[in-house]
């Protein structure tokens, strides 16, 4: 289901990245650069920069940066074969039909058609919705205060009573039960089809393509269960999409708000903060976290004030620094959630909430407060010793501190005491820890693994982007299989094809990926920049150290998976060359 590689390389060649980017962004020429005000963050003075000799952009600032096709996954929200279509469309070039395996097409075609039957419920809903039929669904989001606008942007509708409306329309058009039976839609007995919707308020959930996977559809008014959400399907997959990411996604704010429920989300979008999305019925995801981190640094949560929310905050907000987000929460009292509070006191108010909002930190340690008595000095103790035993989760010294300081202003205590306080909670912890065996981190989340291993792997595979000559050098040392990191491992096995073919090209690679995901990471990849500024001592020393971590861990891998003495000697053998090595780059 792939182009070939030539034809990405062609379409990418034929399209000057120069002249692409210059579509979106004012560009100023520097030297053999160009340089313009970064599209992906806020910034005054431009450290965004396009080079027509590498083909790629980078910015500085907020570390964005790509070839021509990342740039129009990134600020259009395409996909690669989108981006890819684009790009062929704007030279002209005819792109050549796919060509698929068998069992590939039948997925694609099977996927394709409930995209379409996805489609057509969301319109049948919308139109019952504007029909007569509708009249009391559209009362009702009328009372919620919800303009025509927002119904047609959301897409919202109504179920009809009866049951089998939708059934009859979609069979009416031709879909036969067996496809029927994998849309979620239905709810099938001994006597038929059954429409899964009945009389309900209908929001679709859309993926960031703006294609619907699934719905959600509420009640009017009381009743049970308040929202009744599509089972998870071929295309509904629940902990890897959220409410309105659709739209926010290509809100250029400088936060997203990650709120409880459909509503609030739709609340916030009219209210003008479009940033606003929302999980789907479930807890927040470590992959949600993942892929919210694509699109921003800074997370504001705005989730119900009462003891639920309290406790959905508290645990998504690990969740998301593990990801690397920045988190404030936004105080919503006396008001239970968004949408009631802008319905009250309107939007300049929720903007002041957002100006004010509280670092997580500080938050966490406000809930935990709410535990002590801090008139009784024994549970005042407590506290502290909890606080700083929470502190001590910060590795890095300098941020720790300033987190010290602003605990002891605000509970006013002594600095010095809290410090001590924080250190021999630490020492003891750090005990603790060296006796326990390492955490196993989420085996398929790439971003989870940030460990310098991973990390290793990451700037050898850069390294061997940036100068083809380390091949040679590195020719009887490091093969792919020394990746260890499955996605890395891909990469470095087209990467050793490609050199062996006679031409590296970053472009090809990035196609062979299925997942928009992978496509990011894979290109951020291609555009870490080195340390440019070492000089040539520091470089060949720091080539060493990094191949020494990927060898080893590359080595430790094989000897857990050794499956005989012998390879187990064999590896043993080899590692204890390799030690004697060292690589010389001039
Ligand atoms: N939810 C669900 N099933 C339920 C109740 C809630 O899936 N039976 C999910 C929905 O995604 C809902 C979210 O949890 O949007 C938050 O629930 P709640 O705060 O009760 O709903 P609101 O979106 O605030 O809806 P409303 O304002 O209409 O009451
Ligand atoms: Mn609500």
């Amino acid at each position: 289901m792939y182009y070939p590689d030539e034809v990405i390389e062609e379409v990418r060649e034929k399209n000057d990245i120069v002249d692409v980017v210059s579509e979106y962004v004012k560009l100023t020429r520097k030297g053999s650069s160009y340089f313009g005000l970064c599209p992906f963050h806020n910034e005054k003075s431009p450290s965004f920069s396009v080079s027509p000799g590498k083909q790629m952009y980078y910015c500085f600032g907020c570390g964005a940066g790509g070839n021509v096709y990342t740039f129009l996954m990134e600020y259009e929200n395409y996909t690669f074969q989108e981006a890819l279509k684009t790009l062929a469309d704007r030279v002209n070039y005819p792109l050549p039909e796919l060509e698929y395996s068998k069992e590939a097409k039948q997925e694609a075609d099977l996927k394709a058609t409930l995209f379409e039957i996805n489609k057509l419920a969301g319109k049948y809903y919308y139109y019952m919705l504007k029909s007569e039929h509708g009249q009391r669904a559209m009362e009702y989001l009328k009372n919620r205060q919800l303009t025509d606008e927002t119904i047609l942007k959301f897409g919202l509708g109504y179920s009809g009573k009866n049951g089998y409306d939708l059934y009859n329309y979609l069979k009416s058009k031709g879909y036969k039960d067996d496809i029927l039976k994998q849309t979620g839609l239905f709810n099938v007995d001994s006597k038929g089809f059954y429409d899964r919707f009945r009389n309900r308020v209908m929001y679709p959930i859309m993926n960031t393509n703006n294609k619907v996977i699934g719905f959600g559809g509420r009640v009017m008014g009381e009743g049970e269960p308040k929202y009744l959400n599509s089972p998870e399907t071929k295309l509904f997959d629940k902990s890897r999409n959220l409410y309105g990411l659709n739209i926010a996604r290509s809100s250029r704010k400088p936060n997203m708000i990650i709120c409880e429920g459909y509503m609030d989300v739709i609340s916030l979008h009219q209210a003008g903060f479009n940033q606003a999305v929302a999980s789907l019925g479930t807890a927040l995801t470590v992959n949600q976290a993942a892929i919210l981190k694509r699109y921003t640094d800074n997370i504001l949560l705005t989730y119900d004030s009462d003891g639920a929310g309290v406790k959905a905050a508290l645990r998504a907000i690990p969740i998301l620094k593990e990801a690397g987000l920045s988190i404030k929460v936004i105080n919503m009292r006396p008001h239970k959630d968004p949408d009631e509070f802008i319905k009250a006191l309107g939007c300049e108010e929720f903007q002041k909430r957002i100006d004010g909002a509280t670092n997580s930190f500080m938050y966490e340690v406000a809930i935990m407060e709410k535990d002590h008595d801090l008139k009784d000095p024994d549970s005042k103790t407590a506290f502290f010793k909890e606080v700083a035993g929470k502190l001590t989760e910060f590795t890095e010294e300098l941020e720790r501190n300033n987190y010290i300081e602003a605990i002891a202003n605000k509970y006013m205590i002594s600095y010095e005491s809290l410090r001590n306080l924080v250190n021999a909670r630490g020492m003891q912890l750090g005990i603790e820890a060296s006796r326990r065996p390492v955490r196993q981190k989420n085996k398929d989340n790439i971003i989870n693994k940030e460990d310098a291993l991973v990390q290793a792997q990451r700037v050898l595979l850069t390294w061997l982007i940036e100068d083809t000559g380390l091949f040679k050098k590195l020719e009887n040392v490091l093969s792919p299989k020394d990746f260890i990191e499955p996605l890395y491992n891909k990469v470095a096995v087209l990467l050793y094809e490609q050199y062996a073919g006679g031409k590296v090209s970053p472009a090809a690679i990035v196609n062979h990926f299925d997942s928009e995901e992978e496509h990011k990471e894979v290109a951020a990849l291609f555009n870490t920049p080195l340390r440019s500024n070492l000089n040539d001592n520091d470089r060949e020393k720091a080539l060493n150290e990094t191949l020494q971590r990927v060898k080893n861990n590359s080595f430790d891998y094989r000897k857990e998976h050794a499956l005989s003495v012998n390879e187990l000697q064999e590896v043993m053998k080899e590692q204890a060359q390799f030690q004697k090595m060292h690589i010389y780059l001039n």
